[in-house]
C-alpha cells in the first residue's frame, strides 16, 4: 500500500509518501512570508498553500519514487488548523482522489504528531502521550490505535504559544520557541523563578500567567535594554526551565495514575532540548521507555500525516467526499 500524506493546516506546505517499506519522502515548504508580521497571516498562509501545493505534492511523488498512478489513498489533516489553509490541501486531496477513484482519509493533526513516533519506532501501548505544539498541550492516554483519552489539556495558553509569546516580548523572531531554546543552553535556568502554575492540578495547565510575569519582571528592571543584554541568555533559561518543569511534573502524575510503562512526547515544543532531557529522566526514573519523534517529525511535517493515514487505511478508516475541514477540536467533537 502506498499512501500520499498532505499538511497544510498552518504555514507549512508539506507532502510526503509513506508505503509497506516506510517512509520513503518527506517535502516540506516553509512559508517565509509571515517573517515580517511576527506570526503567521491567515490570508496570506492560504494563499501560499495553494501556490506551492501541487509543486511539493510533485516533489513527494518523485523522492519517492512513486507516481500519482500508484498511490493507493490521499491522507489530508482535516484539522485543527487554520480554515482557509485546510481548505487548500482538502481540496486538493479530494481533488486526486476523484481522479484516480481512491479513498481520502482525513487526519486529525494532533492524532498524526502522537503517531510520528512511530516513524521510525514501535512503541507499545497502552501508552501517555505528552503532546505540546503551538496549538495545544495535551496528556492523552493510548489504549490502542486511535483508542485515545484526553487526560487534560491547557485552559489558555499552549507550552509552544508561550514560548512565542514570551519571545515577542523579549524582541525575538516568530517562532521564538527554538530561538529560546539555543539561548538557554548558555543561560542559568535559576537566574529568575518564574511561575509554575496549576501544580495542584493533576492533568490541566494554564501558560498565559507566565507571559505576564515576564513582561512585569522586565518592566521592574531600571535599563531593561541593558538588562535584556546582559541577561538575554538566563532569562530564557529560566522561562524553559518554568516550562518544562510543569510539563514533567504532570507527565509524572500521568504515569502514576495511569500505570503505563511507555509515555511519548509529540509536537513542535518535543523538540525543546530541555523537555527532551527532563524527559529521559523521568524515564529512568519511573522505568518508562520514552519515545521522542527525531527533531523532524516533531514540527509540522507531512511525514506524521502519511503514516497516520497508512494506519488508518489498514483499519478502512476511509473519509467521503463531504469530509469538511474543522478549525479547533471542540467542532469535531459536537460533528460527532
Ligand atoms: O507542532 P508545531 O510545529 O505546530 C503546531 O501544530 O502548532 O509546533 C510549533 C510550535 C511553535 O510554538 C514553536 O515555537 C514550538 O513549536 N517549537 C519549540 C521548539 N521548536 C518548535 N518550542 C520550544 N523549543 C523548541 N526547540
Ligand atoms: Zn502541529
Amino acid at each position: 500500500m502506498e499512501i500520499l500524506g498532505i499538511e497544510s493546516s498552518c504555514d507549512e506546505t508539506a507532502a510526503a509518501i509513506y508505503t509497506d517499506d516506510g517512509l520513503q519522502s518527506n517535502i516540506i515548504a516553509s512559508q517565509a512570508v509571515h517573517e515580517q508580521y511576527g506570526g503567521v497571516v491567515p490570508e496570506l498562509a492560504s494563499r501560499a498553500h495553494h501556490k506551492t501545493i501541487w509543486h511539493t505534492v510533485q516533489q513527494a511523488l518523485d523522492e519517492g519514487s512513486t507516481s500519482l498512478e500508484e498511490i493507493d489513498a490521499v491522507a489530508v489533516t482535516q484539522g485543527p488548523g487554520l480554515m482557509g489553509s485546510l481548505l487548500v490541501g482538502l481540496c486538493f486531496a479530494k481533488g486526486l482522489c476523484l481522479s484516480r477513484n481512491i479513498p481520502l482519509v482525513g487526519v486529525n493533526h494532533m492524532d498524526a504528531h502522537i503517531y510520528a513516533n512511530f516513524i521510525d519506532e514501535q512503541p507499545e501501548y497502552p501508552f501517555v502521550s505528552l503532546t505540546v505544539s503551538g496549538g495545544h498541550t495535551q496528556l492523552v492516554y493510548v489504549s490502542a490505535p486511535f483508542e485515545h483519552e484526553l487526560l487534560g489539556q491547557t485552559r489558555d495558553d499552549a507550552a509552544g504559544e508561550a514560548y512565542d509569546k514570551i519571545g515577542k516580548i523579549l524582541g525575538l523572531p516568530y517562532p521564538a520557541g527554538p530561538v529560546i531554546d539555543e539561548r538557554s543552553e548558555h543561560g542559568d535556568p535559576n537566574f529568575h523563578d518564574f511561575p509554575q502554575a496549576m501544580l495542584d492540578n493533576d492533568f490541566e495547565f494554564s501558560f498565559s500567567g507566565l507571559k505576564t510575569s515576564v513582561k512585569y519582571f522586565l518592566e521592574d528592571q531600571d535599563d531593561q535594554e541593558q538588562f535584556l543584554e546582559d541577561h538575554l541568555d538566563d532569562i530564557c533559561a529560566s522561562v524553559s526551565h518554568a516550562i518544562t518543569e510543569v510539563l514533567v511534573k504532570k507527565l509524572r502524575n500521568a504515569i502514576e495514575h495511569t500505570g503505563v510503562k511507555t509515555i511519548a512526547l509529540a509536537g513542535g515544543v518535543s523538540a525543546n532540548s530541555m523537555l527532551r532531557k527532563k524527559a529521559n529522566e523521568l524515564a529512568s526514573d519511573t522505568g518508562c521507555e520514552l519515545h521522542i519523534p527525531q527533531l523532524a517529525y516533531c514540527t509540522d511535517n507531512a511525514a506524521m500525516i502519511a503514516i497516520t493515514g497508512y494506519m488508518m487505511a489498514e483499519r478502512e478508516m476511509y473519509a467521503d467526499m463531504n469530509l469538511r475541514p474543522f478549525a479547533n477540536l471542540k467542532q469535531v467533537l459536537s460533528q460527532k
